[in-house]
């Protein structure tokens, strides 16, 4: 029997939505992505070990609410609500919201109003965006459609079987690269994204927070803003 010195590192599960490039997607089956290797890079300095879950990005709150996930990195905009129920590490990224079309159709400046159909992932930023903003003064009398994966969202706009999708504009633009989509306008919403723990793990916040310090202190988050926005 060989032994370690020492106790085993904590083990924490961390839960992501891998439909968000360049901050989590998933490459030759496996979960890749700034978030990912930014948290990979905290476990390190901080001596834990991770295994990441694929999963809605609406069920990522509540399984931090009910204990089957540990952390949860997916571009996750800090935001009160959210706060009521879980806990944000300091910002890492800040970002606002852009309006995606499909190549071609970047002159319809109508695109948000009226009949036609907009496509947003459920439970994010954008959705509530749209829903607040456009659906309930019926300045949107289309369909707001919910997706669980931007990977659909994408599929259904570059099939046109859809006008516009709201999300993130780092995604957005990075989607547009290999996608016929383009973006057309930036929706200011100064958005911060942190790392999300249970409402009440104090400790792990703490362990993250150092962590992400490092991180920012020692070059590394410089490092993967060049891996990842060139
Ligand atoms: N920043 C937005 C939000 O917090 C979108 C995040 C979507 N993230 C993902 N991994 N799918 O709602």
């Amino acid at each position: 029997l060989a032994f370690s010195s020492g106790v085993m590192a904590q083990r924490y599960v961390v839960g992501t939505n891998a439909s968000f490039p360049p901050f989590e997607y998933v490459e030759k089956g496996e979960i890749v992505g700034f978030d990912i290797d930014l948290v990979k890079e905290i476990a390190k300095l901080q001596d834990f070990e991770v295994e990441f879950r694929d999963i809605s990005f609406d069920s990522l709150i509540p399984g931090l609410a009910s204990g089957s996930l540990d952390i949860v990195a997916a571009g996750m905009t800090i935001t009160d609500a959210r706060k009521e129920v879980v806990s944000f590490s300091d910002p890492y990224y800040s970002a606002n919201q852009s309006v995606l079309v499909h190549e071609g159709s970047e002159e319809d400046l109508t695109v948000l109003f009226g009949s036609n159909d907009i496509g947003v992932q459920t439970g994010t930023t954008g959705d509530t965006w749209v829903r607040d903003k456009l659906v309930k003064p019926d300045i949107l009398t289309g369909e707001l459609r919910n997706y669980d994966s931007y990977v659909f969202v994408i599929r259904d706009l570059a099939n046109q079987n859809i006008d516009a999708a709201v999300l993130d504009k780092p995604v957005a633009e990075t989607y547009s690269k290999n996608n016929p989509v383009n973006v057309v306008a930036e929706v200011i919403t100064g958005e911060e994204y942190g790392i999300a723990v249970g409402k009440n793990n104090q400790a792990l916040l703490k362990e993250i927070n150092a962590g992400l310090a490092k991180v920012i202190e020692n070059g590394t988050m410089d490092k993967l803003i060049e891996k990842y926005f060139e």
